[in-house]
């Protein structure tokens, strides 16, 4: 069964609807994974989120296009370093973010998604628990912002949305009057500010269905238009501005390891005799360990 996330490219989550699979978020794989009885599941997007499938399912083959298709959340956060950290504060419950290693949620006490993040923070923060938050800095200042919460942050970013500029943002939308501006909380807190709808991929493609607005400057992975202008074809959509060095790119927000799930590596990955090269393998002992953490997320979503 296919799973595919909102920024593999259009052909691919085409494929995973005719096909019966799902196109979705980080939080909606997991779960679809979790539940379908499906005894193969083929992730279409990052390691984590294989990762993910394989921890849960661990009775499932669980094969990706690549296995080379990571994220620099990922990269950023080791998980030797991170549980040096986690060690310094051993007062503090760890939350990590979906988009990390097995060995990384192994050292956790929560892992959130996106989506579920604001009302798992603002629930630990209620029942007065000090946070250590990791490893998206952006997503960590903006639930900060939002619960309260006093939260010691590791440094990590990710490199499509950390791109997103506020000033061009500003130029756009006056340009755009009539347009409302929809934004992933892994952007910076300038461009975060700027907008009237934040949220998970799930919550911005509801928020594009539901708002007044005809018009959409949206920032994040541009894989999410698919979705977005399937949903509301008489919507216009505008990709929001990124670019380095003061310079300007208007269409340039995709996720290098996302853009690797081609037709071309799911065909390699449901012919290739030796599943070696595509099957995720978690071990035993990490599994255990990262599906608590998973779990107590699976069930506060519940
Ligand atoms: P979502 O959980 O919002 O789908 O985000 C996953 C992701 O990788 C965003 O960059
Ligand atoms: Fe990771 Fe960013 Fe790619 Fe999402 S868009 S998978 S956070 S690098």
């Amino acid at each position: 069964m296919l799973v595919a996330h909102y920024y593999t490219d259009p052909e691919i989550q085409a494929l995973a609807e005719e096909t019966g699979g799902c196109v979705a978020d980080s939080l909606e794989m997991a779960r679809f994974g979790n539940d379908h009885p499906a005894s193969t599941l083929l992730v279409a997007g990052v390691r984590f989120m294989g990762e993910t499938a394989k921890t849960l399912t661990p009775e499932k083959t669980v094969l990706m296009p690549t296995l080379e298709a990571t994220c620099s959340l990922d990269l950023g956060c080791p998980a030797d370093q991170f549980t040096a950290f986690c060690d310094a504060h051993p007062d503090h419950t760890v939350v990590v973010y979906a988009n990390t290693s097995a060995a990384v949620k192994a050292r956790a006490d929560w892992v959130v998604t996106s989506s579920i993040a604001l009302e798992i923070v603002e629930h630990l923060d209620s029942e007065g628990h000090k946070i250590l938050w990791g490893p998206d800095r952006h997503l960590g200042s903006y639930i900060a912002k939002q619960t309260g919460a006093e939260m010691l942050m590791w440094q990590g970013a990710c490199v499509v949305h950390d791109e997103f500029k506020s000033k061009a943002l500003l130029e756009l939308k006056a340009q755009h009057p009539d347009a409302a501006v929809l934004v992933h909380p892994e952007s910076p807190q300038a461009v975060v500010e700027i907008a009237d709808a934040v949220g998970s991929t799930s919550q911005l493609i509801k928020a594009s269905q539901e708002m007044d607005a005809q018009k959409f400057i949206v920032a994040t992975d541009k894989g999410i238009f698919y979705k977005m202008a399937q949903l509301s074809p008489e919507k216009t959509f505008i990709e929001a501005p990124t670019g380095g060095n003061g310079a300007t790119c208007r269409s340039c927000a995709h996720c290098p390891w996302m853009a690797m799930n081609g037709l071309s590596a799911i065909e390699s990955a449901l012919k290739a005799e030796d599943k070696g090269a595509h099957e995720v393998f978690v071990s035993e002992e990490l599994a255990q360990k990262a599906m608590v953490p998973l779990n107590r997320m699976l069930d506060f979503a519940a």
